[in-house]
């Protein structure tokens, strides 16, 4: 952190006033669940969005990204008007901010980020978190956690047009190193913590490809899923999310919807009991049941709620066939992006070696590989 704050201070001329930095995060089991008001399974990664500022005069203000080397200005005076770039999430936070009745005036800042970039770990929710924090720090706003996650969260649905629910944002806030987090996305909180089982690692295979109509994709399940709630809302009284609807429900009503708003719904129910049986599967110590959920998550998202791409299918298939792994799925939104595979410790190297050699001479592709740390949730920087 310490040449981060240096960096800042040699680009600007003087100090930051406040700091913050915030992870990105991995899904773990509970594909789409979270707007649907289900449960996840998610963890915060080691690699983290460092944000810093300093108020300045007048009403523009100054980003500087040190990864990318670039300089970005966005002017407050006009919050409707959206960035091209990056500085959208630090700009939509503000409009956020103000919508909640707080004034931020303008300010030099800048970023450093490890987290990798439109890859399914979160990176839009790192940066939105962690300019959240040192933006509340240096102007007096006291959100409760929950709310600071609303307003990462009110970045992407109202200012950047995707309908999001709440797990990017409240996994970058709520993650707690060493373990996973069960979250209920009705009640909004964590319910209890899972630790990774001893001798194993998550290793996150990147299949650097990305398909370009992610957002409008997403939204479009977004309203499937709430056209097949809505549905099991005239067959199972009080139920008013998927969240509400057990396999066997929705199995009888399957004449009643569209076969496509049957099969999402089959992934998002499916999805939160896989969720809740992962869990009982660690307690009772079975690595081996837990891994197969990842596998059958991956193939419910390939079947039935289609936001697997050939790609991430391949790396999937690779995990039955290298040794050492016990499960492997997509993370996140889908549509291209990242997996994950749970792989014995002591073979995750030789693995990732061998998963994205072949991934490469299949697709000419090389596939990034990061043996992933779980790390803590957003915090303040000390200056
Ligand atoms: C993206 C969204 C999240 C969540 C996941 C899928 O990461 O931002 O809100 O819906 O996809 O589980």
């Amino acid at each position: 952190m310490k040449s981060f704050i240096d960096k800042f201070t040699a680009f600007y001329g003087s100090a930051p006033t406040a700091a913050a930095m915030a992870p990105g995060r991995l899904e773990i089991l509970g594909n789409h669940t979270d707007y649907n008001q289900g449960f996840v399974l998610s963890c915060a990664v080691a690699q983290n969005t460092a944000f810093a500022m300093k108020r300045t005069e007048g009403t523009v203000c100054t980003l500087r990204d040190f990864r990318s080397g670039a300089t970005m200005e966005f002017d407050l005076a006009d919050l409707d008007d959206v960035p091209r770039n990056g500085s959208r999430y630090v700009k939509g936070m503000v409009k956020e901010l103000a919508k909640r009745g707080y004034k931020v005036t303008a300010f030099d800042a800048a970023i450093e980020s490890s987290v990798p970039l439109s890859a399914g770990m979160s990176s839009s929710a790192a940066l939105e978190t962690a300019a959240g924090y040192a933006i509340g720090k240096e102007f007096g706003i006291d959100l409760d956690k929950a709310e600071w996650a609303r307003c990462g969260q009110g970045v992407e649905n109202n200012y950047l047009g995707l309908k999001s629910g709440l797990l990017d944002q409240f996994s970058s806030i709520f993650g707690k190193r060493d373990s996973m987090i069960l979250s209920d996305f009705r009640t909004v909180e964590v319910l209890r913590t899972a630790a990774l089982p001893e001798g194993y690692s998550i290793v996150v295979i990147n299949s650097m490809k990305k398909h370009n109509l992610v957002d409008s994709e997403y939204n479009v399940r977004r309203a499937d899923c709430e056209a097949a709630a809505k549905v099991m809302n005239s067959i199972v009284p009080g139920a008013t999310t998927l969240r509400d609807i057990s396999l066997e429900q929705l199995a009888d009503a399957k004449g009643k919807m569209s076969d496509r708003e049957y099969r999402r719904a089959l992934h998002v129910v499916g999805e939160c009991t896989r969720v809740m049986e992962g869990v009982k599967l660690l307690d009772a110590g079975d690595v081996a049941g837990f891994g197969d959920l990842w596998f059958q998550s991956h193939y419910s998202s390939r079947d039935n709620f289609e936001n697997s791409t050939p790609e991430l299918d391949y790396l999937v298939e690779l995990a039955k066939s290298v040794p050492g792994c016990l499960g492997a799925r997509l993370s996140g939104g889908g549509f291209g992006g990242i997996t994950i595979h749970l792989v014995a410790s002591d073979a995750a190297e030789e693995y990732a070696k061998r998963v994205s050699a072949a991934y490469e001479s299949k697709t000419g592709t090389a596939a990034e590989c990061i043996i992933c740390n779980i790390g803590d949730g957003a915090k303040l920087i000390e200056l």
